[in-house]
């Protein structure tokens, strides 16, 4: 923040009468407008649909050129956490703003350790939900349920942040592994202290009382590889809707639950989910018929998109989908497995990126694409896809909602509009009314 600096002033003419708006840089060049006082000097507001242009804060941890494919946080490249670090290590640089020591790190992981279980209460949440609950609803509806179980952020906030922290990236990950084990009716497995974080959730989900898990460092590297790709993408739909309930001062578990329910749509986390469906839906069709499919994402009569595909940011190719391509490859590889679906995919890439509508538009694939071939692959079933993107994207939300609620500029969100309907008119007694 403090290196955002004044490079000159923006002039806007309007009614006649020239005013001048502060223009800022940030460290990588990036420049804005200031409009703070613009309806306090000229009466008028700007219009956004979709804040596509709008600067919502100033802020340290994310750094993305949409133009260039270029991500970082808080200065490392995407490519460089996820080729050497793990998922805690990234998680602990978005929150505290540095990668850990060794003496750091273990003192981390030990706190994931001691609060990584659930209160025995909230396991009996889960037999009341329905056996077709949407995984994303039972982890939205649990992640708010830990207030009501863990309320010290109301009543000693500042003490009991680090805490709120540590237990959300905790148990997030147990909530995640016991809404899998529900849907499948088998027993849950408690985390264990002798495994890494990936480990233990691997292990949460997989153990039964006929199958010990045994984990495999090639899987444990792809999730930790995974999760690190989904960890932050600064204002992104959901981070947004975190920052927004965070604004009205509600606490962090509520914000967070608000985070999983933006997360859980289409056109943000849930189109991994969505890709997956895609290409099964083109695999069982038998035709494979790729022409099709790319024909329909460009019908603007029908609402089909081609899921995976296209970003609000990136221009060109996102980093995190070539990572999270080779992932895939090095676990199918690993596995021995041959997967159909990602032959499919790779020819819809090629198709869509060969035609004109697509190359006009800029879409390219986004990190949904590929991810979930790797999930199926390790056996996570689909419809935890968006789940296991929530896990990643939890320190994200923390760090962004962290630095909001810390800012000397921490306001309430909230927009404003041009109202477009009836002006003011009296109410006909209903005998009246045609
Ligand atoms: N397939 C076909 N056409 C597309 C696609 C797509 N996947 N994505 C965008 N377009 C078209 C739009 O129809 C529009 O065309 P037009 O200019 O002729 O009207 C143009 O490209 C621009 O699209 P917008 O929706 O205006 O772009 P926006 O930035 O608002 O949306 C979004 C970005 C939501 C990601 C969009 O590309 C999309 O719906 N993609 C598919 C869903 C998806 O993969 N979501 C995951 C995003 S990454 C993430 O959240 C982690």
């Amino acid at each position: 923040m403090s290196y955002t600096k004044e490079i000159c002033k923006a002039k806007l003419e309007v009614h006649g009468k020239t005013y001048e708006l502060p223009v800022y840089e940030g460290t990588e060049g990036e420049q804005a407008i200031d409009i703070r006082n613009l309806r306090a000097q000229t009466g008028l507001i700007t219009y956004d649909p979709g804040f596509a242009n709008t600067g919502s804060c100033i802020s340290n941890i994310t750094f993305i050129d949409g133009e260039k494919g270029i991500l970082r946080h808080r200065g490392y490249d995407i490519v460089d956490l996820a080729e050497n670090c793990t998922f805690l290590d990234v998680s602990y640089l978005l929150v505290h703003g540095f990668l850990p020591n060794r003496d750091e790190r273990a003192n981390f992981s030990e706190l994931m350790n001691q609060h990584s279980m659930l209160h025995e209460d909230m396991r009996r949440f889960y037999n009341l939900f329905p056996d077709h609950a949407h995984p994303m609803a039972m982890l939205s509806a649990m992640v708010v349920s830990l207030s009501t179980f863990y309320p010290e952020l109301e009543t000693n906030p500042n003490e009991a942040i680090d805490i709120t922290v540590t237990r959300l990236l905790s148990k997030l990950r147990t909530i995640a592994a016991f809404t899998y084990k529900k849907m499948r009716g088998e027993p849950i497995v408690y985390p264990r202290p002798d495994f890494s974080y990936c480990e233990n959730f691997l292990n949460m989900m997989f153990q039964t009382p006929v199958n010990k898990y045994v984990p495999d460092p090639v899987i444990t590297r792809a999730l930790n590889q995974l999760l690190v790709l989904h960890a932050d993408h600064e204002q992104n739909c959901s981070s947004a809707v975190v920052k927004s309930v965070g604004s009205s001062e509600a606490n962090l578990y509520a914000s967070i639950s608000a985070g999983v329910s933006a997360l859980w749509g289409a056109r943000h986390g849930g189109a991994n989910q969505q890709v997956i469906e895609m290409l099964e839906m083109i695999h069982n069709e038998g035709k494979h018929d790729i022409q099709a499919v790319i024909e329909r994402a460009k019908d603007k009569n029908d609402s089909f998109r081609l899921m995976g595909f296209g970003h609000r940011v990136y221009k060109t190719y996102d980093p995190r989908a070539r990572v999270a391509k080779e992932i895939c490859r090095q676990v199918l590889d690993h596995l021995g497995k041959k997967d159909e679906l990602l032959g499919i995919a790779q020819e819809l890439e090629e198709a869509a990126l060969a035609d004109p509508y697509f190359q006009q538009r800029n879409l390219y694939p986004n990190v949904d694409f590929y991810t979930g071939l790797t999930y199926r692959a390790i056996g996570i079933p689909t419809n935890m896809f968006t789940v296991m993107f929530a896990i990643g994207r939890l320190p994200g939300w923390i760090a962004q909602w962290l630095e909001m609620r810390s800012g000397s500029e921490y306001k309430i969100y909230r927009p404003r509009q041009i109202y477009n309907g009836p002006t003011q008119r009296d109410v006909i007694s209903n005998w009246d009314r045609s």
